[in-house]
């Protein structure tokens, strides 16, 4: 494997960025330089926030908000799951595991026959339509609850990976102590602002994946346009593209990776050495492994079927257009820029049976599954 990767990193050495680009590991784009999410850079003060965007991009700010991306994560008196939940519960063995919310905040409590301990939770992770995992501290150490919110079940289960078959002790089946190096990927990935990664400053950061998560600091592009339009009045068009990322400007390959960022690549999985159905939370290695895939084509980047500034899309027929950018819709209509023979049992509703919705373990609901393909009763999930 390890040498598969370095002819990667020499065919690329060759290549301009384009649509020819190699997939990468995200630790390898994070390593050159130039903006990629996810990466520790720009001095706080350069980062803004979704409102100040939205002064002059209202439309996109209006409908980025309304997506569960924007809205993970939350301090613990503004999570709106444990304020309409206001007990939780959840039982495993002689452990019994409560979250109780009031006025004054959410406190989480493990006991057996023998012991009690709790903790007052801090921060909450997701938006709880799927899930919600919860962090605290003590004496200095943060620690993650070991159970979660799912939405599914509208109560706690183990968080997923995190379940231990016998716990030797209350505070063992209680919480795993997280380091600060993951505390701060946790807002890496879940908010904007990171700028250390060895201390967490929460006090400069804008909750949620929001405008700058992908599109890099903006002030310099804020006070850029500022000017331009105090000088004509109105923005003349011309933008200076320094002062902003626009990803729309990648490559097939490389805009994947892009959001892969987070939601990890095709070699992030492949080193992490996932195989099976817990992979299907990966949606970049999953597409990549299908036959629509290819060596990369810009009609099937996540872009093309996600606007990243709206919330998902639930019709399957509203899909249907990006798998004819490709697929003839009538037999025999087949070219080269649209290969293979057309579906012979439906003309919509593609991504219903071609993108079915798989079990993951522990995530309590089933997952759409990325790797585009026919599927045959009986036949297991592939890779
Ligand atoms: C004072 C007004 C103003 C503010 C504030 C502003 N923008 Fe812009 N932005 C513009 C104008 C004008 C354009 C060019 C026309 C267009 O694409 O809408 C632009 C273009 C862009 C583009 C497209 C770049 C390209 O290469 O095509 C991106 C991305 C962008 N802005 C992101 C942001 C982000 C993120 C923020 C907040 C940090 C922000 N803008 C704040 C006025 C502004
Ligand atoms: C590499 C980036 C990354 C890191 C690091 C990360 N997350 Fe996430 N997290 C994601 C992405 C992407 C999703 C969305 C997955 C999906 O919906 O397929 C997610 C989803 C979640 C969800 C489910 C939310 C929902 O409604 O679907 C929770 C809870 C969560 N993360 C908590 C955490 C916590 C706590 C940490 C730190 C211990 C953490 N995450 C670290 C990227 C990350
Ligand atoms: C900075 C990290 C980050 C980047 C970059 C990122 N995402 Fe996400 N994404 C997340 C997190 C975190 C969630 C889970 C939010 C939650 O449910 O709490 C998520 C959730 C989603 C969802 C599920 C939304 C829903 O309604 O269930 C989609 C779709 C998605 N992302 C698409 C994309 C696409 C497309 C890109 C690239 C243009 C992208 N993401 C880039 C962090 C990221
Ligand atoms: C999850 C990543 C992500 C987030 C969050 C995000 N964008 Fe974008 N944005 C993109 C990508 C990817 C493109 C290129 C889209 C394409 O080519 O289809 C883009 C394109 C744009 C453009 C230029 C094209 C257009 O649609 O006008 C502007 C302006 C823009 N974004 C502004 C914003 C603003 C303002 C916010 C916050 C309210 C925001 N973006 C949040 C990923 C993101
Ligand atoms: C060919 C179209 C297509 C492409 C390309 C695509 N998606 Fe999706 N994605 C879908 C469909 C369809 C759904 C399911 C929508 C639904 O029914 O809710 C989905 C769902 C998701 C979800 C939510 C998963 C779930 O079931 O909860 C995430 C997160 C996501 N996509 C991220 C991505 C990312 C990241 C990429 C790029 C690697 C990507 N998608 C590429 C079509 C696509
Ligand atoms: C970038 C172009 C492209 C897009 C977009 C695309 N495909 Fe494909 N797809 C292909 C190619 C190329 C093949 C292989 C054709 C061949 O060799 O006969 C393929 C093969 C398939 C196959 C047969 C797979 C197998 O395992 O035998 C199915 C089913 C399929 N595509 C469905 C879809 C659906 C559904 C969508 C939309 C969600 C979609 N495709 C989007 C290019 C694409
Ligand atoms: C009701 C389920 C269903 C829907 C909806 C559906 N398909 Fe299919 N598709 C199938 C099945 C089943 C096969 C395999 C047929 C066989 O081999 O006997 C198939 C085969 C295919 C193939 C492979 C054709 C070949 O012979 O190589 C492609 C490509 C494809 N579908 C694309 C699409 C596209 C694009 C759409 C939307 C316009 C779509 N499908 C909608 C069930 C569906």
């Amino acid at each position: 494997m390890t040498g598969q990767r370095s002819d990667q990193s020499t065919v690329l050495a060759g290549i301009l960025s384009g649509s020819a680009a190699a997939q990468l590991a995200t630790i390898e784009h994070l390593a050159k330089p130039g903006f990629w999410p996810t990466k520790v850079s720009s001095p706080s003060e350069d980062f803004l926030g979704a409102a100040a965007c939205g002064k002059c991009h209202p439309t996109i700010a209006a409908t980025q908000a309304k997506g569960p991306m924007a809205r993970t994560p939350a301090r613990v008196n503004e999570a709106e799951v444990l304020r309409s939940h206001p007990k939780l519960t959840f039982q495993q063995g002689p452990y019994r595991y409560e979250v109780v919310t009031s006025a004054v905040g959410s406190t989480y409590t493990v006991r057996d026959d023998s012991h009690s301990l709790s903790a007052s939770l801090l921060w909450v992770f997701g938006a709880g339509t799927v899930g919600q995992s919860y962090l605290y501290q003590h004496d200095g150490q943060w620690y993650e609850a070991r159970v979660s919110f799912f939405g599914t079940l509208g109560n706690l289960n183990f968080t997923p990976g995190r379940a231990l078959a016998l716990p030797h002790t209350v505070e063992e089946a209680m919480s795993r102590p997280v380091s600060n190096t993951e505390v701060i990927g946790c807002f890496r990935c879940h908010a904007v602002g990171v700028t250390s990664e060895s201390s967490l400053d929460t006090s400069h950061l804008f909750l949620g994946v929001s405008c700058e998560a992908c599109h890099g600091a903006g002030r310099k592009h804020a006070s850029a346009m500022q000017a331009e339009m105090l000088l004509a009045g109105v923005p003349n068009g011309e933008i200076d593209r320094e002062l902003i990322i626009d990803p729309g400007q990648l490559g097939a390959t490389d805009s994947v990776d892009f959001c892969g960022a987070c939601h990890s690549t095709w070699w992030d999985v492949r080193l992490s050495g996932k195989t099976g159905n817990s992979t299907v939370i990966s949606p970049g290695y999953r597409l990549e492994n299908s036959r629509c895939w290819g060596k990369g084509d810009s009609r099937l980047a996540c872009v093309t079927c996600h606007d990243p500034h709206a919330p998902l899309e639930h019709r399957a027929e509203v899909y249907d257009s990006k798998c004819l950018g490709c697929h003839a819709s009538v037999a025999g209509a087949s070219a080269p820029d649209h290969p293979g023979a057309a579906c012979p049992i439906s003309k919509t509703g593609c991504t219903s049976c071609h993108m079915p919705k798989v079990d993951v373990p522990e995530l309590h609901r089933p997952v759409t599954d990325h790797d585009i393909r026919v599927v045959r009763p009986g036949v297991t999930l592939p890779g």
